[in-house]
């Protein structure tokens, strides 16, 4: 694959239509008269960018190794990442109307359905990591066919439940939706508030010697808290998904190569949340398939609200380009590492480098 042959929206469209097909072959296992079932289906089968799970797969194919050994992790990371997305938009969180271009699942169904088929996608989730070969279709009234064609090892699967209970949980996804939703009460606790244009620092002590520095070192409270919500609320399942699909394919936990592409992950994370807030200011809600301008009206700490709309795009910018710049290690590196199991001759940063790039250009 070279640069010139690399076409991203065909990749994009063949990794999604592989990961679909899985995905609905998993819920096929299930009586599609529950109501539960038709919850879950609903929503993961909305559509969506897939953006994680193609990342698992791309990370696969970066180190060289067979994509489709991390096709169980990518349909548990989507899994995760809908039932995220369900308790998101519920009425005691952002209470959102649309979602995937379609009536958010709890306006579809009922409230406590929305829930609950959020509950499930989490739990067969770690279902599908730990048993993969386990996953079976019914071909007929006898024979079961497993969905998965390849599946790794069970030391590795043990390695991926605990990379993404890690991301998805207290001290990742959930701990970021946590400090989310006290975003606002923690902004009007600090003793200054910027005002509703966010330029000028208005002061609750009147005659303050230190302002400046006491509303420099406030505003750098503020970056920290937001910078870590991000991380929490968005990087830790995107860089769970470059994780996994590098260790599905025999990748280390430890090994240089995670670390590089661990950094590439941790900056497209932070890159891609900070073009989800600026998309909530500027884009178009018929494009994105949910609502815009709802963080202003839920006061939220955003990136745009705390730089403004060009410094947090001049952000994003160069969080990509630190992202492409640890990929340029990854050639040396994977020369330096003979024991692999897989072909590293075969690998490919292209897919990886283009999804960083698109993270930027994204309308929805
Ligand atoms: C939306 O994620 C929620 C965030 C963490 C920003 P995506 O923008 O990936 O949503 P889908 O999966 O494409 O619907
Ligand atoms: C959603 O974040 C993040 C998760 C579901 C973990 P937001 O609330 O900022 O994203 P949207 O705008 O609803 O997609
Ligand atoms: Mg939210
Ligand atoms: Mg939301």
């Amino acid at each position: 694959m070279n640069n010139q042959n690399f076409n991203l929206s065909n990749y994009l469209k063949e990794k999604r239509a592989i990961l679909e097909e899985h995905l609905n072959k998993i819920l096929i296992c299930f009586d599609q008269n529950r109501e539960l079932v038709q919850a879950m289906r609903y929503s993961l089968m909305a559509g969506g960018k897939r953006l994680r799970p193609i990342l698992a797969m791309a990370s696969a194919e970066a180190v060289g190794g067979d994509f489709r050994l991390a096709i169980p992790a990518a349909c548990a990371i989507e899994m995760i990442h809908t039932y995220s997305l369900i308790h998101d938009d519920l009425p005691a969180m952002d209470n959102d109307d649309l979602r995937r271009g379609v009536p958010t699942c709890h306006k579809a169904f009922s409230e406590a359905t929305a829930i609950l088929a959020g509950d499930a996608l989490l739990t067969h989730a770690f279902k599908i990591l730990s048993k993969p070969d386990k996953i079976l279709l019914s071909v007929s009234s006898i024979s079961q066919q497993p969905i998965f064609e390849l599946f790794p090892d069970k030391a590795t699967l043990l390695e991926l439940v605990s990379i993404i209970s890690d991301a998805a949980g207290i001290d990742g996804m959930v701990e970021g939706q946590m400090m989310d939703m006290m975003g606002s009460s923690f902004v009007n606790a600090l003793p200054y508030s910027y005002s509703d244009d966010s330029q000028s620092i208005t002061t609750s002590e009147s005659d303050n010697l230190f302002s400046d520095s006491i509303s420099d070192s406030v505003s750098s409270v503020k970056m920290d808290y937001l910078k870590r919500l991000h991380h929490l609320k968005t990087g830790r399942m995107i860089i769970a998904s470059v994780q996994a699909g590098a260790v599905s394919v025999g990748v280390g936990v430890d090994s240089k190569i995670m670390k590089i592409l661990t950094q590439y992950a941790e900056n497209i994370g932070l890159a891609f949340q900070v073009t989800d807030d600026i998309l909530n200011v500027e884009g178009d809600p018929t494009i994105m398939g949910k609502a815009v301008g709802s963080d202003e009206l839920n006061n939220k700490l955003t990136f745009p609200a705390l730089l403004g709309l060009d410094e947090s795009k001049q952000f994003a910018v160069q969080l990509v380009s630190d992202a492409i710049e640890s990929l340029k290690l990854l050639p040396n590196v994977l020369q330096q590492n003979t024991a692999l199991p897989f072909n590293c001759e075969l690998h490919s940063v292209l897919p990886l480098k283009a999804i960083a790039e698109y993270i930027l250009k994204r309308k929805k």
